[in-house]
């Protein structure tokens, strides 16, 4: 476990997550289940949850909104947890509520450019007002010994993505901050939906390279775009870390493959993350969780492999008529082996 009581509060500030792979923060996407689910394919992975509103913490459910399943307390999977807002006394409120369960980073999402988000004011918007961020960043280290960090992107609309990118990073610097999650394209905040966004602006992987090249003190970590394993592999050294998003959760493997040689680990396989997951789904389910809650996000676990479309549409319809735990899991799992190796002989 990271945290540690015993430390002091500088030393706590100082202990950092490991950020060499991470998994992006997506809505509706990286929920508790699939955390779990990427863990078990890469447990050195340091995965993020989905955007929490500043707001939603204070007056929500925070149980529902900030916990975590049992077993990954227990094991410390490190997980980040991303809010929104831009009240620096609100985030700050946020960050104090969230010490409670066992993040080991709270990260401001400056990078989502949803019109919801921009009439909020948060988001990629707070790209144009640096100082704002530099007190929200400031309130909320101010309120946990936890490493607090920002995602943005290299720019919004017609910023310089030189100066406007180096002027805000000065500004989150200035406020202690040391990690940063570039998202490397631009958001253009009118006229793009949130999708577009994530594909229309062009990706500028030199200009983050400059600015982890320039900015030593200031740990990039690249983001956007990276689903080819030799090519992010190749982009590795040029940064503290990459962090993948929607490849990560269409195509599972790739984290596996991206973390064998990143962290010197064994790749484990389908069979042992699918038997882990039906477990997981026996407990889950003992609880009221509903069995497709937690198959939805492994659907791509046997991607590229005989059998992928067998394990999507058996996960993908029956989940929802199923009351046995996990057992769809086993038996899906099992007859795509078993069909591996039949092809395979
Ligand atoms: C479904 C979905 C939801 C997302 N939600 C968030 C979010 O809550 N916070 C955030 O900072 N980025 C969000 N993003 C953006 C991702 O974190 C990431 O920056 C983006 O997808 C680019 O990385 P990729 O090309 O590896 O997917 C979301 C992306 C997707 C696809």
């Amino acid at each position: 476990m990271l945290y540690n009581h015993a430390m002091t509060d500088t030393e706590r500030h100082m202990t950092q997550p490991d950020r060499r792979l991470s998994v992006a923060p997506m809505m509706d996407w990286t929920d508790r289940h699939c955390r779990h689910f990427h863990h078990l394919v890469a447990p050195d992975a340091l995965l993020f949850t989905e955007m929490v509103t500043a707001d939603a913490v204070i007056h929500g459910d925070r149980d529902r909104l900030l916990g975590q399943p049992p077993e990954d307390v227990e094991a410390a999977v490190p997980v980040a947890l991303q809010l929104g807002g831009s009240d620096p006394a609100r985030l700050a409120e946020a960050v104090r509520i969230a010490n409670e369960y066992g993040y080991v980073e709270i990260n401001l999402n400056v990078g989502c450019p949803s019109d919801r988000v921009q009439s909020g004011r948060f988001g990629a918007c707070l790209m144009a007002e640096p100082a704002l961020v530099a007190e929200c960043m400031a309130a909320m280290a101010a309120a946990t010994d936890r490493p607090v960090t920002v995602k943005c992107r290299i720019g919004i609309d017609d910023m310089d993505e030189e100066e406007g990118l180096d002027r805000f990073i000065d500004a989150i610097e200035g406020a202690g901050v040391s990690t940063v999650y570039l998202h490397a394209r631009k958001a253009w905040l009118q006229g793009l939906s949130p999708k577009e966004n994530r594909d229309i602006p062009p990706l500028n992987y030199d200009r983050a390279a400059r600015l982890a090249t320039m900015r030593p003190a200031m740990q990039v970590i690249l983001n956007g775009g990276l689903d080819d394993i030799d090519a992010t592999l190749g982009l590795v050294p040029g940064f503290a870390g990459v962090m993948l998003g929607r490849a990560a959760y269409r195509t599972p493997m790739i984290l596996a493959a991206l973390a064998s040689p990143i962290f010197g680990r064994a790749q484990p396989t389908r069979l042992d993350i699918a038997s882990a997951m039906a477990d997981y789904a026996d407990r889950r389910t003992a609880e009221g969780v509903p069995l497709h809650a937690i198959t939805r996000h492994m659907l791509g676990l046997y991607h590229g492999q005989r059998g992928a479309r067998l394990w999507r549409r058996h996960l993908g319809e029956e989940a929802r008529d199923r009351s046995d735990g996990g057992a769809l899991i086993r038996e899906v799992a099992e007859a795509c082996e078993a069909m591996a190796s039949r092809m395979a002989a």
